[in-house]
């Protein structure tokens, strides 16, 4: 069909794919480059806020690193962001650095279809802003998605304290390995940030790839709280420690001592320790990567499974 053959011409590529694969992902190597030196932050780094769009990470890497994302199969170089250094935040007997992102580019799509996807995209992006609420200009929405080269896991994260009990997904978080912390980035418009800061502690729970719709769903519970555990469409488990109902289905169930908590621009960025980790089932994950990324791997003949 001519319609099939004319598209990528005159409809960007999707900003996000939902992808599933097992966890932890090991498709895409991430290294800090600076001053002669370099550091696999494949696990140690994270984004921290979107408006400023900002990446932490336990090392420092001076001034005006660069974030490069490889390919871990080919080596090919799929992205590099470029930052620059904001602040440094001492917790407990570590620190870690806060970059601004200063530029960025990728690599998964060739010339003329890199500036042209890029335009399409931005021009939609641009038409759709009202309903944006975080309003975020298309540049950097562009260095966001470079950002998801490295295929972020979706979670749901359980908040219940007296008074107000809440779960709701997430993918800004990781492990910030070497400072043996875990980031969460949560928008302080996030009805939970309240009840987060005074309880510090949540349960995490790695969500299986088949239950995307259902997550999706409970995305409306970043505005208001949940009324009653029995009313979710799933059986809960209570996590080991805590006990905070988290979901029975889940891949494995984490559980998060919140050790600091800090805005920075849009988002709230906590930061604790995993005082439990059950694994409860062996499957795939929700996981969210770049549209690019996956026209990419597509091109290749090895795309991620779509959800
Ligand atoms: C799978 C998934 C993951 C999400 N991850 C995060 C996150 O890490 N941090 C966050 O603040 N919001 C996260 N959200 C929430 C949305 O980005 C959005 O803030 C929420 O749906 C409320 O949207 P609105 O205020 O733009 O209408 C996530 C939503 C979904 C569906």
């Amino acid at each position: 069909m001519w319609k099939d053959w004319i598209r990528p011409f005159v409809r960007p590529l999707p900003q996000w794919s939902v992808v599933a694969m097992a966890p932890p992902q090991q498709a895409v190597t991430a290294t800090l480059h600076w001053d002669g030196d370099s550091a696999d932050v494949t696990a140690d780094h994270t984004v921290a806020s979107l408006k400023p769009l900002v990446i932490a990470t336990s090392i420092d890497a001076g001034q005006r690193p660069v974030l490069e994302y490889r390919d871990s199969a080919t080596g090919r170089l799929l992205g590099v962001l470029r930052l620059a250094r904001a602040a440094s935040v001492p917790i407990e007997n570590t620190s870690l650095s806060l970059y601004h992102v200063a530029a960025g580019e990728h690599r998964c799509l060739g010339w003329p279809r890199r500036p042209w996807n890029a335009w399409l995209q931005n021009r939609l992006m641009r038409k759709h802003r009202a309903s944006n609420h975080l309003n975020m200009e298309p540049a950097v929405a562009q260095q966001l998605m470079i950002a998801y080269l490295c295929p972020r896991p979706v979670i749901l994260v359980s908040v219940d304290a007296p008074g107000h009990r809440n779960i709701f997904p997430m993918d800004l978080i990781g492990p910030l390995e070497r400072s043996g912390l875990f980031s969460l980035a949560l928008r302080s418009t996030n009805v939970s940030v309240p009840t987060m800061r005074d309880v510090r502690r949540v349960a995490l729970s790695g969500i299986p790839a088949a239950m995307k719709d259902v997550v999706y769903k409970l995305a409306e519970h970043h505005k208001q709280p949940l009324a009653d555990w029995d009313a979710l469409p799933f059986p809960v488990r209570l996590s080991r420690e805590f006990a905070i109902p988290a979901v029975a289905a889940a891949l494995h169930i984490r559980e998060l001592a919140i050790v600091h908590s800090q805005e920075i621009g849009s988002h709230t960025l906590f930061l604790g320790r995993i005082v439990s980790d059950e694994n409860l089932a062996e499957g795939t994950q929700l996981h969210h990567t770049a549209g690019f990324h996956q026209a990419w791997r597509r091109r290749q003949g090895v795309p991620f499974a779509e959800v």
